[in-house]
């Protein structure tokens, strides 16, 4: 079976050292694959969701449940883990699936009036045309401000139009145990579960991720094949070692003088999975405190980069600034569709050796020449390509990044399953508001 291709040619790390790093990895990976016999005890239960064929059956149903309604607007409501690994594999997937062109979705993730002003005008018109509105609220805790209040919001422009049957039209994922889990069923809303143990940004395989995918018309098996397949590749069979050699590479970089990490991705529809990538190093990775409870204040800062854009606004601090960073490109072989710059001989004076030829041509041109010249500057990266922008490739990309961000967690020796400091805000927020 095809995978994604992962390659440390040029991650200027000498290779004894990433042996040596690999190793120490083992025991890690030997704790991980226990984690998936274990199911859903351990830390590691994102491991076992994309094998989870009871729970896909259940997402399935819900899918089917409202599908029924044939939605022309889905609105996914969450913030970070709970809607980032939605949001980056719709983006990356929108117009190349069945149902796309029918489908509207919006994203009400953060308290920006302007932003949920017109988030309403939008669900108003849909509502007033009598056409469907899906509501999906993804939150692990239930307890998210942001995200409690657009569903309020939203709840009751849904509840002023659809009176009668407004709880129709809305899905719940939550933990068992929260205060949301329990209005869901008052109300008698559709309802889904996340494990207990599958945390906020490692939860897209769960019904966090699974559940609005589907609804969309994202395939979902084939993005947890993806997963499953390099579960069983890089943990449970060990047939190949490249997220710990990744991991190894960054771990080696960062504690010798390269704080950065840039996920630079050649492609505009991938960037919601280099905002994924983000969140698993940043909110994973930076930690004040090591699992021994010592002071430590570690972290690798992760930066986004989109080529080419991002060559345009961000490169000359790569090539001629300080040499603080490891870098991983992602691109992807086979476009799934191209154009042609016309024969336009003429602008030959602006730009030679692009006439009648295609934008996937010119684009490998600019990637090889970026890691061409990386080479030449002596700046270290590694590099992933995606056979083709794929659900299942995806499913494999993003699994990827979970497993290398576990085995990076374990080598600065701290616990990347949770993310203490978030909360610092949250209380400060909640005594405003209670104008304390
Ligand atoms: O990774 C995480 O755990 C966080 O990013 C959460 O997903 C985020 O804070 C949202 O939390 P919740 O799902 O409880 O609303």
């Amino acid at each position: 079976m095809k995978r994604i291709f992962f390659s440390d040619n040029n991650s200027l790390v000498p290779d004894r050292e990433i042996k040596i790093i690999v190793e120490k990895l083992s025991s890690q990976k030997e704790r991980m694959k226990s984690g998936v016999e274990k199911r859903y005890e351990t830390d590691y239960a994102s491991l076992y969701a994309p094998f989870d064929q009871d729970a896909r059956h259940i997402i399935k149903k819900e899918i089917a449940r409202v599908s029924n309604y044939d939605p022309s607007l889905i609105v996914v409501i969450g913030i970070g883990g709970s809607n980032l690994g939605t949001k980056a594999i719709w983006q990356a997937m929108q117009g190349f699936c069945n149902t796309a062109q029918k489908i509207e979705v919006c994203y009400a993730d953060t308290v920006d009036p302007e932003f949920s002003a017109c988030l309403i005008k939008k669900v108003e018109n849909i509502l007033i045309n009598n056409k469907t509105v899906a509501l999906v609220v993804a939150t692990k805790s239930g307890t998210t401000t942001e995200t409690i209040a657009n569903f309020e919001l939203l709840l009751g422009i849904l509840k002023k139009y659809r009176p009668d049957n407004y709880f129709q039209f809305v899905t719940i994922i939550t933990d068992h145990q929260t205060p949301l889990y329990d209005i869901a069923v008052h109300h008698n809303f559709g309802l889904l579960s996340v494990p207990k143990k599958v945390g906020g940004r490692f939860s897209t395989l769960s019904a966090v991720g699974l559940f609005p995918l589907g609804l969309m018309g994202i395939d979902v098996d084939a993005l947890c094949d993806g997963a499953a397949s390099i579960i069983r590749d890089e943990i449970v069979d060990e047939k190949t070692n490249d997220s710990a050699q990744s991991a190894a590479i960054n771990y080696w970089h960062y504690i010798n003088g390269k704080p950065m990490r840039d996920i630079f991705l050649f492609s505009v529809l991938l960037e919601g999975i280099g905002h994924c990538y983000r969140q698993y190093i940043g909110e994973s990775l930076g930690k004040q405190f090591d699992v021994q409870k010592k002071e430590v204040r570690v972290g690798i800062t992760p930066l986004v980069s989109i080529g080419t854009i991002d060559l345009h606004s961000v490169g000359q601090l790569y090539y001629g600034g300080p040499r603080d960073k490891n870098t991983t490109f992602i691109t992807v072989k086979k476009m799934r569709a191209d154009v042609h710059v016309p024969q336009m001989n003429e602008f030959d004076s602006c730009v030679k050796n692009i006439q009648g030829i295609s934008f996937s041509a010119i684009m490998n041109a600019v990637i090889s020449g970026v890691k061409d010249s990386y080479e030449n500057e002596g700046l270290p990266f590694t590099s992933i390509e995606l056979p083709e922008i794929s659900s299942f490739y995806l499913g494999q990309l993003l699994q990827f990044a979970m497993i290398e961000t576990m085995f990076v967690g374990y080598l600065l020796n701290i616990n990347p399953f949770d993310q203490p400091h978030v909360e610092l805000y949250k209380q400060e927020t909640r005594k405003i508001l209670a104008h304390e």
